[in-house]
């Protein structure tokens, strides 16, 4: 009896090892970096239709083409080859992020001493082989299974900034405090490094849920990392960002401060690219709701390397281009204060001149990603908001 069972174990042994090797041998993927991500989305579906359809998140962009059956947007790396891209000058440069190839993530040992490869150039969006597949082809993932039909290899640095750091900064490996696509640096130097907490990247934008990694398996249902990356087009990751509050300095007087600190981001607020733009607006209200005083502060990061200020509209003349209408449109702005960097406090000071009265005092943060352009519909959201009695004497 005892001699049937080991029997049975072994051919079962056998039987497994067989099929799972004609599975492992099923699929392969030759195009690389520009296999449809469909591709993978019939075995993955649920991870597909976050990644292709946001569903799940409440991404909306006039950007991110929306299918009419989904309340959310497709998530901005599945779009990534929509952007528009010939505007930009460099164009080859705009491809190693927008259209990447299969890259290899900088070791976790070594991160910060390499500097992101963008020189990797695929032909279609962000699909799901540019951050899966080796450039030899295997799939990485986080944990090892013996259900995959294809060649897999374990890669823990899928769980670390090391990945995200391929595109989340530019090619430079030194912090330009101000500057724009400084994500990773601003991760790295502003939050990760003085301890403002342990997560990476994925551990906010990537929160895992229990689920089956694959839908048509016996495998049991296991943390995985949902594929929304919400960002500065989402409500819900705009809205916990940043704390606002209004401070009346002298209870008898309209000397008011604004404190915008940045609780909720592991990177300055805003990040990324020099359109994105954070306004707090303040308007001093009075008993009849009538406004007597109003200001407004932006941060955001510098168009160029220089400050944005007024002092440039003359010469910026000579510019042309993309390059001559936003840096036009920058200088015009005037200079505005940096982005909140992450853990840090800002305070702002303003002492409007109003007559003895009661007021009310209102502040707003709102979000754009496209501060050069005309206000699109949904791509300005609030950020938060506070109210203050006051009275001045
Ligand atoms: C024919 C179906 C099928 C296709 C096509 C497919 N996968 Fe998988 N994949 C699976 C199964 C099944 C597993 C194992 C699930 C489990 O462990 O429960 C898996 C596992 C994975 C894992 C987890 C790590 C590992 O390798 O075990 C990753 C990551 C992954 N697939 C990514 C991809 C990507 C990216 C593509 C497209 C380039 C893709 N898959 C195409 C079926 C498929
Ligand atoms: C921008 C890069 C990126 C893209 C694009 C991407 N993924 Fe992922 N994926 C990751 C990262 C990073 C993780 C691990 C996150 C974690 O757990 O911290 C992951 C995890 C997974 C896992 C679980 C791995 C495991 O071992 O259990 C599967 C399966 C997977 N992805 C499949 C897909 C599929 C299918 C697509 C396309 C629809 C896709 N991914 C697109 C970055 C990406
Ligand atoms: C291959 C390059 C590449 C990699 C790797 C990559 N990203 Fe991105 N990511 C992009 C590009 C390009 C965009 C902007 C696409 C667009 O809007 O056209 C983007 C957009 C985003 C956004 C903004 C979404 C929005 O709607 O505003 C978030 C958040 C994000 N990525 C997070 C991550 C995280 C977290 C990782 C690591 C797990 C990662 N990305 C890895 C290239 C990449
Ligand atoms: C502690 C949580 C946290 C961590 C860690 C974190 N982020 Fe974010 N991220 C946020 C929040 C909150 C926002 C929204 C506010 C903003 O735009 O800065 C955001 C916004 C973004 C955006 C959207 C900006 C845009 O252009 O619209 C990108 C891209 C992004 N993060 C990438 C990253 C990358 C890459 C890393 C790792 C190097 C990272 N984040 C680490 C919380 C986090
Ligand atoms: C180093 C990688 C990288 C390069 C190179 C790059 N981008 Fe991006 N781009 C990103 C990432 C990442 C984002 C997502 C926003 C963020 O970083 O906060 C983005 C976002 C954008 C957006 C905003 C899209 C939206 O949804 O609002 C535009 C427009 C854009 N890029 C255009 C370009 C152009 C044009 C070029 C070439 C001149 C270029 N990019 C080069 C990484 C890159």
């Amino acid at each position: 009896m005892k001699r049937r069972i080991t029997l049975l174990g072994t051919v079962f042994t056998i039987l497994t090892t067989m099929a799972s090797i004609a599975f492992a041998e099923s699929v392969s993927f030759p195009k690389g970096a520009a296999t449809p991500s469909e591709t993978c989305g019939e075995c993955h579906q649920t991870l597909y239709r976050e990644y292709a359809f946001g569903v799940g998140s409440d991404t909306h962009s006039a950007n991110h083409a929306i299918p009419a059956t989904v309340s959310s947007a497709a998530t901005a790396h599945a779009t990534s080859k929509f952007t528009p891209l010939a505007s930009g000058g460099d164009v080859e440069w705009c491809r190693a992020c927008h259209f990447a190839g299969t890259f290899n993530i900088p070791g976790k040992d070594d991160l910060g001493k390499q500097l992101p490869n963008v020189s990797n150039a695929g032909e279609i969006s962000i699909t799901c082989a540019t951050c899966h597949l080796t450039p030899e082809g295997k799939v990485r993932g986080v944990r090892s299974s013996k259900n995959a039909p294809h060649a897999s290899v374990v890669e823990p640095a899928l769980q670390s900034s090391a990945v995200c750091a391929h595109c989340h900064v530019d090619t430079t490996d030194k912090r330009i405090v101000g500057g724009q696509y400084q994500t990773f640096l601003e991760w790295r130097e502003d939050f990760n490094k003085p301890g403002l907490g342990a997560q990476q990247c994925q551990d906010c934008h990537m929160p895992r849920t229990l689920r089956k990694v694959a839908e048509d398996t016996d495998g049991a249902p296991v943390a995985v990392a949902r594929h929304l990356w919400t960002g500065g087009h989402s409500s819900q990751r705009l809205t916990g960002s940043l704390g606002l509050s209004i401070i009346q300095r002298d209870t008898d007087k309209a000397q008011l401060s604004f404190s915008v600190t940045n609780i909720g981001a592991g990177h300055s607020v805003p990040t990324g690219p020099n359109a994105r733009g954070v306004y707090l607006s303040v308007e001093v209200l009075d008993r009849q709701g009538v406004s007597r005083a109003r200001k407004e502060w932006l941060f955001a990061p510098n168009f160029s390397a220089r400050p944005d200020d007024k002092a440039f509209l003359e010469a910026d003349k000579k510019l042309s281009g993309y390059e001559g209408y936003a840096q036009t449109r920058a200088d015009a702005q005037g200079s505005h204060e940096p982005p909140v960097r992450a853990g840090e406090e800002r305070l702002l000071n303003w002492d409007p001149a109003v007559a003895p009265g009661l007021y009310t005092v209102k502040a707003k943060l709102r979000y754009t990603t496209d501060r050069f352009g005309a206000p699109v519909a949904g791509d300005e959201k609030e950020m938060g908001s506070a109210a203050l009695l006051i009275t001045s004497k």
